[in-house]
């Protein structure tokens, strides 16, 4: 099977009332952990590559590691273009084979977000790609750009929005964030379901995707500070809220600093056992079978995912 668009995923996902989950990808362990798990619980994947992972892995590398993936399993799989800041990047990678791509212009003002999307808009499906869009920033850290505060998604806008840039789906600031940091030592997680409520009553049917969406597994964060590791509390977003979400107007699930902790956290153990070992085989078997465990977890415990593929 080729690699597949999100259309069809998200429409049963959106009927069924669970989510896509939307996993980072950075290097070969990453993506074999990742559609391991997938495999065992038949899952539908989305696979997103940022602008870092592809400064960091080349984007060949990274294309050819997603086509052994999809040989490998049989799975569908949709490889999507995590935040394109411009429209380059995202022309850069629907001519590289990618088969979504998520413009993110929403740190502009909303007509130029509209200009912008538009424009990655009318290139992508000409070319057969489907697109994100987003409306409203999130906090926290992304490749390197550092957003203090969140700026919620304004409900009276999205409307305007899909229909004068035709979008295929819409990234929306409740009160997730990106990275391990998402909320403070003693703050009580809270979301924002009366805006995604509103959003999905002014556009029935349309999938939301929700960035900053990782829970910051607890366990991963205990292993890595008992092995030498030294992370301030780190909090993320409760597991039942995601479910509640999946179950609303959201489709895909972004996850990445999950996998980041899970990896980091087997390593740590793995030395702190064999502080002899020196074979990076060893080691990354413990990071990669804790990247399967993790998204195991997540396709049947949050997302819903398993048997849909
Ligand atoms: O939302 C951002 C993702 O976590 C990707 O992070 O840009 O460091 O690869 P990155
Ligand atoms: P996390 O940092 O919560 O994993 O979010 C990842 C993300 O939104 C990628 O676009
Ligand atoms: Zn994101």
């Amino acid at each position: 099977m080729p690699l597949v668009t999100s259309t069809e995923m998200f429409q049963k996902a959106y009927k069924g009332g669970y989510a896509i989950g939307a996993f980072n990808v950075n290097n070969m362990e990453i993506v074999q952990g990742i559609t391991e798990a997938a495999k065992e619980v038949n899952a539908p994947l989305i696979l997103q590559v940022s602008a870092g992972a592809r400064k960091y892995a080349k984007h060949v590398y990274l294309m050819k590691l997603v086509e052994a993936a999809l040989e490998d399993t049989g799975l569908p799989i949709c490889l999507h273009l995590d935040h394109g800041a411009d429209f380059e990047v995202c022309k850069s990678c629907v001519d590289g084979g990618f088969t979504s791509v998520m413009i993110d212009g929403s740190h502009h003002p909303f007509e130029e977000n509209v200009a912008l999307t538009k424009q990655v808009v009318d290139y992508a499906h000409a070319h057969g790609v489907v697109v994100e869009g987003e409306l409203g920033q999130l906090a926290g850290i992304e490749d390197d750009v550092n957003v203090a505060a969140h700026s919620y998604t304004d409900p009276a806008q999205v409307q305007e929005f899909v229909e004068r840039t035709g979008v295929d789906s819409l990234a929306i600031a409740i009160g997730t964030s990106h990275g391990a940091y998402k909320f403070k030592p003693g703050q009580k997680p809270a979301l924002r379901f009366d805006i995604l409520t509103e959003v999905q009553n002014r556009l029935p049917g349309f999938p939301i995707v929700l960035h900053g969406a990782s829970s910051v597994i607890p366990e991963y964060v205990q292993t890595i500070n008992e092995y030498g590791g030294n992370m301030p509390d780190a909090i993320g977003i409760p597991e039942d809220m995601l479910r509640q979400a999946a179950g609303m107007a959201v489709c895909k699930i972004n996850i990445d600093s999950d996998l980041r902790l899970a990896m980091t956290a087997g390593i740590r153990r793995h030395f702190a056992e064999h502080p002899d070992h020196f074979d990076p085989r060893q080691y990354l078997t413990d990071g990669r079978d804790n990247i399967r465990d993790l998204v195991k977890r997540k396709i049947v415990n949050v997302l819903g995912s398993d048997g849909k593929a």
